[in-house]
């Protein structure tokens, strides 16, 4: 019974709704926190006790680097099969597959004990996510660097946690990716999605039809030696590469090399308003595709290959008596059925190079086999209908990042809500997880990382743990920690924002410019997307909401100070303090930054926004003084007060001012009633 008590007094049991204060994102399935903790210094040692092959001491070699970097301390040591007094005995059963497989097991258990570390997985893939928790464990403490005493058991909700990106509109070269991918394994997702070709480039080399890159891609692609260790890079670090070629519409690029597979003669350009679409009446078309998906499925060892398939702009179909006649002669209905005929002759020879057809929202149609994995980016509803129908299914709706929208709003989207709530427990298992998409039409590798971080890991969290996971408070805290995890792993999205700050203002000082930019955010879903005519990515991203984050912390934090205050009753004296600390740097900004912005062609733009910072931090400095003094100003002075707000809150330079809310908020206050 002593020892029953003893166990339960040093062990607490986190359920979700309480998870522990602890740095972990993804949340694990279940995490037991001990009293102790295990101090890390330079006599760290790792040992194998069990599975060993050279994946995994490459896995223990690059986590001692990063563990070195972490903490400071010099980790050269490989991993010792049989150290003497190891810190971490690593225990796995069996490698890993060659080839990472879906569904593949990625569980693990770690315990960590003041006397040592132990990791224990079926195999070496659970032994990276385990090790990718053990890091985010260990941090300062009064004694040196230490992991909390802990025992976590862990293993992802979803089997498919992705993230696709587009590097049609915005080339985004090699050594981007991988630091990505970096950051991706970090929070344990496991599929990145390469969305190779688009209207704006073709950007993977194929060496039987090399004028796909060699006119369509302006000079910038990947080469299938740079491809393939690519791929080993990911498989390193259990991310699998997923290839899609979108076909048969957001094709021009293909056609500025072989115009005989479009559907109207060309000649075709990769910046333009053009949308071909080629040719599924002709033989040839299928032959080309065959040769080509042959190489491609050659190339990249995943099981799945995406052909896109969304988005089919039929107006070169409609104009094209052949293919109308075609339509005609075979029965069809109209250019969806057309589109379906192409998806079933291009499943055959996706399938018949042994790899399992995957394709966005459009593809979805009875006469294609249930093998193939449909995609939704148009809604929760339409996966609920693939799964229903009996096949399996990815969600992207809700997870697009070129939205701009806040981390917690991702949060919210829930595979399994909507109408796949209703399903039933088999049909569930048909959806096998989701992906984030960052599109690129209005990103840079200059500021992808910023896109796509921290955003991405809330999604992560949402695909890998459990479903009652949702706090969106512990999110946003673990969230901040992240960044700067991912910071030392290379990643630039804070990093990133400094420098080009630096760029536009020329100047040493941004101290001005950064108490603005930290408190905007980008205008959100495609409100600035609409005013883009034709993408073109030789135009420049350099101006204001090219750097700034697509979410504000400050405004953020802002916000609940401002409702800690209010919900207290105005009682918080420190609230007040700070909100008022804040206000006042707000409304004094304009005087410095004013002068710096009317220097840089850049900035003038932003003016008016730092004009409507100053004004808005004095509308809010005058409610908190009414409600220190419980002063009731009149209602004119209200209605005044509410018309600077609204005319702030129109986005200026495709910025938003995100403090007029919670500025609106201390007006509304001042009314005396709750
Ligand atoms: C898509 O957003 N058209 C996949």
């Amino acid at each position: 019974l002593i020892f029953i008590l003893q166990a339960l007094l040093s062990c607490a049991v986190f359920t979700s709704a309480q998870a522990p204060q602890l740095n972990l994102l993804p949340m694990p399935t279940s995490v037991k926190l001990g009293t102790g903790q295990l101090t890390i210094d330079k006599s760290f040692a790792v040992a194998l006790d069990g599975f060993d092959d050279q994946d995994l001491d490459k896995t223990i070699d690059r986590f001692l680097l990063q563990l070195s970097r972490q903490t400071g301390i010099p980790l050269g040591a490989r991993a010792q099969t049989k150290a003497s007094s190891p810190t971490l005995v690593i225990h796995a059963q069996h490698g890993r597959k060659a080839t990472q497989e879906l569904q593949e097991d990625e569980s693990y258990q770690l315990t960590v004990m003041q006397a040592g570390t132990e990791l224990t997985a079926p195999n070496s893939l659970g032994v990276l996510r385990g090790l990718q928790t053990f890091l985010q464990l260990i941090g300062p403490t009064p004694n040196g660097f230490a992991a909390p005493e802990v025992t976590i058991t862990d293993g992802p909700r979803f089997p498919w946690r992705g993230l696709l990106i587009d590097m049609c509109r915005h080339f985004i070269p090699l050594d981007v990716l991988e630091r990505n991918v970096d950051a991706m394994a970090a929070v344990k997702l496991n599929v990145l999605h390469l969305h190779l070709s688009d209207d704006e480039g073709f950007r993977m080399e194929s060496k039987k039809f090399p004028k796909l890159t060699g006119e369509g891609s302006g000079g910038l692609y990947y080469t299938q030696a740079e491809m393939r260790e690519f791929i080993a890079y990911a498989h390193d670090r259990g991310i699998r590469v997923v290839p899609e070629f979108d076909m048969p519409g957001h094709s021009r690029s293909w056609f500025l090399g072989y115009p005989e597979l479009a559907s109207a003669p060309g000649p075709y350009q990769l910046v333009s308003s053009v949308e071909p679409v080629m040719d599924p009446t002709q033989e040839k078309t299928y032959k080309f595709l065959d040769e080509f998906i042959g190489e491609m499925a050659g190339l990249f060892p995943d099981a799945y290959f995406h052909i896109g398939g969304d988005e089919v702009d039929g107006q070169q179909w409609n104009a094209n008596p052949k293919i109308q006649n075609f339509i005609r002669a075979h029965g069809m209905k109209n250019n969806q059925d057309l589109q379906a005929y192409f998806n079933q002759r291009l499943q055959k020879i996706v399938s018949k190079h042994h790899k399992i057809m995957v394709g966005w929202d459009e593809v979805l149609h009875p006469a294609l086999p249930k093998s193939i994995v449909v995609q939704s980016w148009r809604g929760q509803q339409s996966l609920a209908v693939a799964a229903k129908g009996g096949y399996r299914g990815l969600l992207s709706y809700g997870y697009y990042l070129d939205l701009m929208w806040p981390a917690w709003r991702h949060y919210a989207i829930e595979p399994l809500s909507g109408d796949a709530a209703n399903l039933s427990a088999e049909e569930k298992s048909r959806i096998l997880g989701g992906e984030a998409c960052m599109w690129t039409e209005l990103v840079t590798p200059e500021n992808i990382d910023n896109r796509i971080w921290p955003r991405l890991a809330a999604i992560a969290e949402r695909l890998w743990s459990p479903a009652s996971i949702q706090d969106p408070q512990s999110m946003y805290r673990r969230l901040d920690e992240l960044n700067w995890h991912l910071e030392l792993l290379g990643l630039t999205q804070r990093t990133g924002e400094i420098e080009m700050l630096h760029q536009m203002l020329g100047s040493d000082d941004i101290s001005s410019l950064l108490a603005l930019a930290d408190v905007v955010e980008p205008v959100k879903d495609y409100v600035r997307l609409d005013t883009v005519k034709i993408n073109d990515s030789s135009l420049p991203l350099n101006h204001l909401v090219d750097a700034v984050s697509p979410e504000s912390d400050v405004a953020r934090n802002f916000r609940t100070l401002v409702e800690t205050y209010i919900s207290g009753g105005y009682k918080d004296q420190n609230a007040a303090l700070q909100i008022r600390e804040r206000l006042a740097r707000w409304r004094d900004n304009d005087a410095v930054l004013h002068p710096a912005l009317e220097e840089s062609f850049l900035l003038r733009e932003a003016e008016p926004l730092s004009q409507n910072l100053s004004s808005v931090a004095a509308v809010g400095l005058a409610s908190l003084d009414s409600l220190e003094k419980s002063e009731i100003p009149p209602e004119a002075w209200r209605t005044q007060q509410l018309s600077i707000l609204s005319s702030a809150r129109s986005p200026t330079a495709m910025l938003l001012l995100m403090i007029v809310d919670p500025v609106q908020e201390l007006v509304m206050a001042t009314t005396g009633s709750k």
